[in-house]
């Protein structure tokens, strides 16, 4: 079987090796993910482990069109059996265009009604259509000519991994916040600092890294409704779950610490690290984080300092170009605080996810890692000290 997992933006690099590492076969890179071969309980495995992938998907068609029947008709030679009965619920969820097919929500049903004619065939009955909740997400790609049909092994994207229950301003994604540790070399086993912890995403990341928790063990996925996974599939995650299980320390190797100047990011982390089982990791502060000084043998440095917007809440109106460069101004004089805390902990290394070139300019370092990341539609660069 050939699988696809999917990531954001100059990710691919880290995903790649966190598959290659969990010795799934064949593993090779991509544009926007990392495909990979082999049977279900490797895809199942992907799901459970990867810290990085969005989605993992099963490539069931690929094949050439030229309009809505040929779609149709690729789409009515898949056996549909495995994945869903009549009492399953589906949806089909469509990117990109092909010749006569420029419309989604068209390409979409013609997938839909063949699925169904596929199931009213064989099983004398046919499955149910729910858009925003299906049993088993179908995901239609048009490309180039071509047509490739696949099933979302998740359901709900990967980074929700369940303990993300407060809005905070600007949260990375986990699925970010564990490539930025993994392209950056974040050393697990190190003492960890993020001084502008927001909502908690990179050192709560670290800490379920550090301990080696799988971020899908307790969570469900699509793929544990298809009628196959009973028979096939079943025994074989429950192992996968339990071996995981077993590798799990009781306690993070050294030190994590996260602060943050503002109290409601701070209840947010305490909460977030608390639901994700990791309070007890993490040492949690509000404080200045120009104020930071070496509190423990050297480690690592990382956090995603503001970009510019909203710094301190006190922009002007749009278009006001007073207001826009004295917040420019006391932006450069944050920068400038943070680089002189910086200076501070020679031996650490420091790992930031920076929006903004004002940051590395008031660092004046050369990084030895620079990294171009999308957070979402905001490029920003990954980059890396030795200090
Ligand atoms: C881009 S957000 C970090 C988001 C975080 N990575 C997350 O995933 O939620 C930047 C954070 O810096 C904090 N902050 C701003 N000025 C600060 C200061 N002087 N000291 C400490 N934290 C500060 C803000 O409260 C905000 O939570």
């Amino acid at each position: 079987m050939r699988f696809f997992a999917t990531c954001s933006r100059g990710s691919e690099g880290a995903l790649r090796a966190e598959l290659a590492a969990l010795r799934l076969p064949a593993v090779r890179g991509g544009r926007g993910g990392v495909a990979f071969d082999g049977r279900l309980e490797h895809g199942a495995k992907a799901c459970l482990h990867s810290r990085t992938a969005m989605r993992v998907l099963l490539e069931l068609a690929d094949y050439p069109v030229d309009g809505a029947a040929a779609l149709y008709d690729g789409a009515r030679a898949v056996d549909w059996t495995p994945w869903l009965t009549e009492r399953t619920t589906l949806a089909v969820e469509t990117s990109g265009t092909a010749p006569g097919l420029e419309h989604s929500g068209f390409a979409a049903l013609k997938v839909k009604d063949a699925v169904v004619d596929v199931l009213r065939d064989r099983l004398g009955a046919r499955p149910d259509v729910d858009p925003r909740n299906p049993d088993v997400p179908i995901v239609l790609h048009l490309a180039g000519g071509r047509a490739t049909l696949s099933l979302d092994l998740a359901g709900e994207p990967l980074h929700r991994r369940g303990w993300r229950t407060t809005a905070t301003v600007a949260p990375l994604k986990e699925t970010l916040a564990a490539a930025v540790l993994l392209l950056g070399r974040v050393d697990p086993a190190a003492p960890f600092v993020d001084p502008l912890c927001g909502s908690g995403t990179l050192a709560i990341e670290q800490a379920l890294r550090a301990r080696r928790i799988p971020p899908g063990l307790d969570r469900a996925f699509a793929f544990q409704r298809w009628p196959c996974y009973r028979t096939e599939l079943q025994s074989r995650w429950d192992r996968l779950r339990a071996q995981a299980r077993a590798e799990i320390l009781p306690a993070a190797p050294a030190p994590i610490l996260a602060r943050d100047l503002h109290p409601k990011a701070i209840d947010a982390c305490r909460r977030h690290a608390h639901l994700a089982g990791v309070e007890a990791d993490l040492s949690i502060e509000r404080a200045d984080a120009r104020d930071l000084v070496p509190s423990t043998a050297p480690g690592t440095i990382c956090t995603n300092p503001p970009y510019g917007e909203r710094l301190m809440g006190d922009a002007g109106a749009p278009g006001d170009r007073a207001a826009a460069r004295t917040q420019e101004r006391k932006l450069e004089g944050f920068y400038r605080g943070l680089a002189e805390m910086l200076d501070r902990h020679a031996g650490w290394a420091a790992v930031l996810l920076s929006g903004n070139p004002a940051l590395q300019r008031a660092i004046g370092r050369r990084a030895e890692i620079d990294h171009r990341l999308w957070n979402g539609p905001l490029e920003a660069h990954l980059l890396r000290y030795r200090l």
